[in-house]
C-alpha cells in the first residue's frame, strides 16, 4: 500500500493538451482567483448570456461574520439570466444542436437511447409549458421523484425555465420521507414515473408517491397535480419476471395525469423567464444533525457559473468527449455533475438507469467500453464493492477510453484508491478525488487531472476561487501542518446562500461555531507538503455508502417504537459501506428483546427514512452511558461498537451492501 509520502504523477501524454497542465499553472491560477475574483469569475460569467448584464459593483458581496449582522452571501447581484437559456438555447445557437446531450442506458442491456441537445430544448420548453398550465409560475417549488431517466433532466430544466424551484427527493426516500418534505416545501405538484427496475427489482414509485400524498393530505396538505412518466411499459423486464396486474399504476381522476399525454399538446416554444442571478434555481434536503431536514437553496447565476467552470477543468472534459457520472440526480452530485455542469459545457454524457451488478458485476465496465467513456465520476462505495470480485471482470473490457477517474461522497481509502488506478485506469487515468457537499454546490477541495501530483486519499488542494482554513478548537487558525476543523474564510459563487423558510438554522448550523468562516462539520489534516486530507464529521452524523444522515434523525424513529425507551446510534466503520449504523436501544420493561422486535425496528428504519438507512446491528442496553448532565457518551458507545464482532452472517450482510449500493449508485447517488 501506498505511503502519505507515496506520489502518482498525471500521465503526460494523456494530459499534453490538459487545459490546466502544471502544478505551477494551477497555483498560479488559484492565486489570481483569491486576489482578484472579480476578474477571474468575471471572465468566465462572459460565456454566458445575461440579460442585464453583471454589475462590477456588485459582483460578489457577503458577510460570514454574525457579530456584524446577518449572514448573506451574493455573486452578480441585480444580473438576469436564465440556466435553462444558457445549457440549452445557447449551446443550439453554438452549433451544438446536433449533439449528444445523454446517451440514456436503461437498467436492461437492450434498453437504450440518445437526445440531442436540440432535442432537449425541445421538450424541455413543452414540459416547461405543460408546468405553466397547471399554474406553476416563478418561485413556486415542484416535487419531482424520479428514477434516472431523460424525463427527470427535462423536469428540472423545465422547471428552470419558468422559474420555479425544484426539490428533487432521491427516489429511495421512502413515503414518510417524501412526505415531510413535499409539506417541508409545500409543493403543489409532483413529478414521477410508474416505476422502474433496478437490478431484479421494482420499485413502484408511483404508489410511494401515493402513500406520501394520502400522507400530506391526512395533514391539511394537498397535492393538486401529479404528473406521471409512464415508464415500465416501454423497457425490458429482467429475464423471467413478469409484473402482476396489482402493480397496475393507479391514478386519482382528477388529480394525476400522464406525462406522455399532457406533453403530446404542449407547444415547443417557451420563452425563459429570465431571473435574478440570486434567484432560487433549486432546494435539495439534506440531513441535519438536529433530524429535521434541512433544504438547501441554490441560486441561479452563482451556481451556474461554479458548476460549469468545476465541470470543465476537474473533469478536463474536451469536446467530443463523453463523460459518465454514476450518481442518481437525486443528490447533489446527480444535480450538478449529470445535469447542470455538463450542459453547461455542451458535453456529452451517459445517463444510467441501471445498477452495477445487473445483468452481470461487469455492468459499470461494459458500459464504459460500449459508451467508450472518458471520465468516470462514481463513488468510493461502489469501487470497494467492485473490487470485491474476480479482476478479470474489469480485465475482460476494452477500457483504454478512460482519461479521469473521479470518486465523490466519502475519503476513498488507498486500498479502493489503488485498486481503481491499476485496474480501471490501468495506471495512466488521474483519479480526482473530490471533496465538497451538498451545501457547496460543486467541487470545493479536488485534484485537477493534468496538473496535480496524486496522492492515494488525499482531496489534495482546493479549486479555484476556495480558501481553506484548519482551525483548531479555540477557532484559531492552524498554519501550515496540523489537523482541525474545515472551514471556508469567503464564498465561491456555487455556495447555498440560506435554508429554505430557515436562515436561523443556516447561521446557527454553519456560521455559528466559529465567526468569520463557513464549518463543513468535517475535520481535514494538511500533510507537510500542503496536501488535505478529509478526515470524516465531526458532528454527529453518519455516512453509509456516501449517504449522509444524522444519528439524531435515526434514534428517533427507533424511540417512535412502543417497545422502546431510549435508543443511542454510532458509526462502525464497514468495509463496503464506509460506515454503518450501530444501534443501540433500552427497551421498556413489557418488551423483550428478540427477533420480532429487531425486525419491526429494522421495518420502521426502512418505513420512516428508506432502506437505505436500515442499522447493521442493533443492540439489546439495558443501560446507555451518560454523562453526570445526562448527554449520552457516544465516544464509549463507539468503541463498544468496535469491539463487538457479532455483525450477523457475511453473506447476509453483503446482499444488502449490493441492495445500498444499488439504490444509490447503481441506478445511477451518493
Ligand atoms: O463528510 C464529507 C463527505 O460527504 C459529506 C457531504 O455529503 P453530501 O452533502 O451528501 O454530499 C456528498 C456529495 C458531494 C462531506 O461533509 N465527503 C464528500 N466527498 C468526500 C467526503 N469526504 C472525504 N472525501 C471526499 N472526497
Amino acid at each position: 500500500m501506498p505511503s502519505e509520502k507515496t506520489i502518482y504523477l498525471p500521465n503526460s501524454n494523456l494530459f499534453k493538451n490538459a487545459y490546466i497542465n502544471t502544478f505551477e499553472q494551477y497555483k498560479e491560477l488559484h492565486k489570481h482567483s483569491i486576489d482578484n475574483p472579480e476578474e477571474f469569475w468575471g471572465e468566465i460569467a462572459k460565456q454566458f448570456y445575461w440579460e442585464t448584464p453583471i454589475d462590477i459593483d456588485k459582483f460578489c458581496t457577503y458577510n460570514f461574520d454574525f457579530r456584524k449582522g446577518p449572514i448573506f452571501t451574493k455573486w452578480f447581484d441585480g444580473a438576469t439570466t436564465n440556466i435553462s437559456y444558457n445549457l440549452l438555447d445557447r449551446n443550439v445557437r453554438n452549433g451544438h444542436g446536433d449533439k449528444i446531450a445523454y446517451y440514456w442506458e436503461g437498467n436492461h442491456p437492450d434498453d437504450y437511447s440518445r437526445l440531442t441537445y436540440k432535442k432537449l430544448l425541445e421538450q424541455v420548453c413543452k414540459f416547461a409549458n405543460v408546468l405553466k398550465s397547471k399554474g406553476i409560475k416563478k418561485g413556486d417549488r415542484v416535487a419531482v421523484y424520479m428514477p434516472m431517466i431523460l424525463e427527470s433532466i427535462v423536469t428540472l430544466l423545465a422547471c428552470a425555465r419558468i422559474g420555479a424551484i425544484h426539490s428533487l427527493v432521491f427516489a429511495g426516500f421512502s413515503a414518510d420521507s417524501f412526505a415531510e418534505r413535499i409539506m417541508d416545501c409545500n409543493a403543489r405538484v409532483l413529478i414521477t414515473a410508474d416505476g422502474v427496475w433496478r437490478g431484479e427489482k421494482h420499485l413502484a414509485l408511483k404508489s410511494i408517491c401515493d402513500q406520501a400524498m394520502e400522507k400530506c393530505a391526512k395533514s391539511g396538505h394537498n397535492v393538486e397535480h401529479c404528473i406521471v412518466v409512464s415508464h415500465l411499459g416501454r423497457v425490458t423486464s429482467p429475464a423471467g419476471v413478469q409484473l402482476n396486474q396489482s402493480n397496475k399504476t393507479p391514478m386519482r381522476h382528477g388529480r394525476d395525469e400522464w406525462w406522455q399525454d399532457l406533453i403530446e399538446t404542449a407547444s415547443s416554444l417557451c420563452y425563459p423567464e429570465w431571473l435574478q442571478a440570486e434567484d432560487p434555481l433549486f432546494m435539495l434536503y439534506t440531513s441535519g444533525s438536529t433530524g429535521k431536514p434541512k433544504g438547501v437553496i441554490h441560486t441561479t447565476g452563482g451556481y451556474m457559473v461554479y458548476a460549469a467552470t468545476t465541470f470543465k477543468y476537474v473533469f478536463d472534459y474536451k469536446p467530443n468527449e463523453v463523460y459518465w457520472c454514476t450518481a442518481d440526480i437525486g443528490w447533489i452530485t446527480g444535480h450538478t455533475y449529470v445535469v447542470y455542469g455538463p450542459l453547461a459545457n455542451a458535453a456529452t454524457s451517459v445517463l444510467f438507469e441501471g445498477t452495477p451488478f445487473y445483468p452481470d458485476n461487469d455492468r459499470f465496465w461494459r458500459v464504459v467500453e460500449k459508451y467508450k467513456v472518458n471520465q468516470f465520476y462514481t463513488a468510493p462505495t461502489a469501487i470497494r464493492a467492485l473490487m470485491k470480485f474476480d479482476n478479470e471482470l474489469v480485465q475482460r473490457h476494452n477500457l483504454s477510453s478512460l482519461r479521469v477517474l473521479g470518486s465523490v461522497g466519502e475519503p476513498i481509502n488507498p486500498e479502493a484508491w489503488m485498486w481503481y488506478y491499476k485496474y480501471v485506469g490501468n495506471e495512466k487515468c488521474s483519479i480526482v478525488d473530490t471533496f465538497w457537499q451538498t451545501e457547496t454546490g460543486g467541487h470545493v477541495i479536488t485534484p485537477l487531472p493534468g496538473a496535480t501530483p496524486m496522492k492515494p486519499g488525499s482531496a489534495s488542494f482546493p479549486f479555484f476561487g476556495v480558501q481553506v482554513v484548519l482551525l483548531d478548537e479555540c477557532g484559531k487558525e492552524i498554519e501550515g501542518e496540523g489537523e482541525g476543523y474545515l472551514v471556508f474564510n469567503r464564498p465561491w459563487p456555487g455556495l447555498m446562500r440560506t435554508l429554505y423558510n430557515n436562515h436561523d438554522r443556516y447561521e446557527n448550523t454553519y456560521f455559528n461555531k466559529f465567526p468569520g468562516y463557513y464549518c463543513t462539520g468535517d475535520g481535514a489534516r494538511r500533510d507537510a507538503n500542503g496536501y488535505l486530507w478529509v478526515t470524516g464529521r465531526v458532528d454527529d452524523m453518519l455516512n453509509v455508502s456516501g449517504h449522509l444522515m444524522s444519528t439524531a434523525e435515526v434514534e428517533s424513529v427507533l424511540t417512535e417504537h412502543r417497545g422502546i425507551s431510549e435508543a443511542a446510534v454510532v458509526a462502525k466503520p464497514h468495509p463496503v459501506k464506509g460506515e454503518c449504523l450501530y444501534c443501540f436501544v433500552t427497551t421498556n420493561d413489557h418488551t423483550k428483546f428478540d427477533d420480532k422486535l429487531l425486525n419491526e425496528l429494522k421495518k420502521l428504519v426502512r418505513e420512516r427514512i428508506g432502506p437505505f438507512a436500515q442499522p447493521d446491528v442493533i443492540q439489546n442496553a439495558p443501560q446507555l452511558p451518560k454523562t453526570r448532565s445526562g448527554k449520552i457518551m457516544r465516544r464509549i458507545l463507539r468503541k463498544v461498537a468496535i469491539n463487538n464482532r457479532n455483525i450477523g452472517d457475511p453473506s447476509k450482510s453483503f446482499t444488502n451492501e449490493m441492495s445500498v449500493i444499488t439504490l444509490q449508485f447503481g441506478q445511477c447517488g451518493n
